[in-house]
């Protein structure tokens, strides 16, 4: 609720929630492990917080499962990231009774034939799921998102379908991956790291961060929670005064 009509003093949960998973890495390390085994844990709470943000009444959430630049980790740490994001579609399936629509963002070219599939299967199946939407970016990188985005704009000048002048932000958002989606108001990043690390730059214009130096797999109910509260106490302007 408004206090005054120039302060938006949010009281109400954000709409959309962006979250960077980070520190898996250095959580199986603490515990002489390999990194697959921080990753594991990491997918555990990834599941648990995706019920909870639902519980608490957020529309949207947003993590950042794989970047553009991840593909520069260790083959073997690259395929056990992949197998675990198939085995957890499979175990998302059971949010679809759940009423959560899934949908994926990112460049899905390089994704095996076998994921690709299985990513479809989840879109389609919860199409038309309305308590949430969970959107897991996997090969997702702002500027390459930003960039195909400029691509098939510049196609539709040459085309002649489309005059420079007509080129606006509502027509950039629209040849985003997050076309439909809501802006993110807040963005979540654990584990003591201060950077967006090219997550939603587009999206994230005027979103509100929320640090810890909890490492993702310790990530709790409670944290998720402080954050919403943290975000409900600040004061968004959105470059007003
Ligand atoms: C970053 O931590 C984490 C990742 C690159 C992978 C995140 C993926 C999961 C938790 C699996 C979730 C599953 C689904 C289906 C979304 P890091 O490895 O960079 O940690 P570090 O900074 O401590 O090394």
């Amino acid at each position: 609720m408004a206090k005054d009509k120039n302060e938006a003093r949010v009281l109400i949960p954000p709409v959309h929630v962006g979250v960077i998973m980070d520190g898996n890495g250095r959580w199986a390390k603490k515990r002489g492990m390999p990194r697959k085994f921080g990753h594991r844990a990491g997918a555990k709470t990834f599941r648990r917080i995706v019920r909870h943000a639902k519980h608490i009444g957020i529309k949207y959430i947003t993590f950042y499962a794989f970047s553009t630049e991840n593909w520069k980790r260790s083959e073997d740490e690259v395929n056990a990231l992949m197998k675990l994001f198939e085995k957890n579609l499979d175990d998302l399936d059971e949010l679809f009774e759940e009423n959560v629509r899934i949908r994926f963002i990112g460049d899905r070219t390089k994704l095996s034939y076998s994921l690709r599939k299985r990513m479809e299967q989840s879109e389609r199946e919860s199409l038309n799921n309305t308590a949430m939407t969970l959107v897991i970016a996997i090969n997702y990188g702002g500027r390459d998102e930003i960039t195909n985005a400029v691509r098939t704009i510049a196609q539709d000048v040459r085309d002649g379908k489309l005059d420079p002048a007509d080129v606006s932000e509502e027509l950039i958002q629209s040849r985003l991956y997050t076309e439909e989606m809501p802006p993110v108001d807040l963005i979540i990043r654990p584990s003591g790291e201060l950077r967006l690390s090219n997550f939603m730059i587009w999206q994230a214009a005027y979103a509100e961060y929320y640090f810890t130096d909890i490492l993702w797999p310790d990530f709790s109910n409670k944290d998720l929670e402080k954050a919403v509260e943290v975000y409900c106490e600040r004061n968004r302007r959105f470059g007003g005064v």
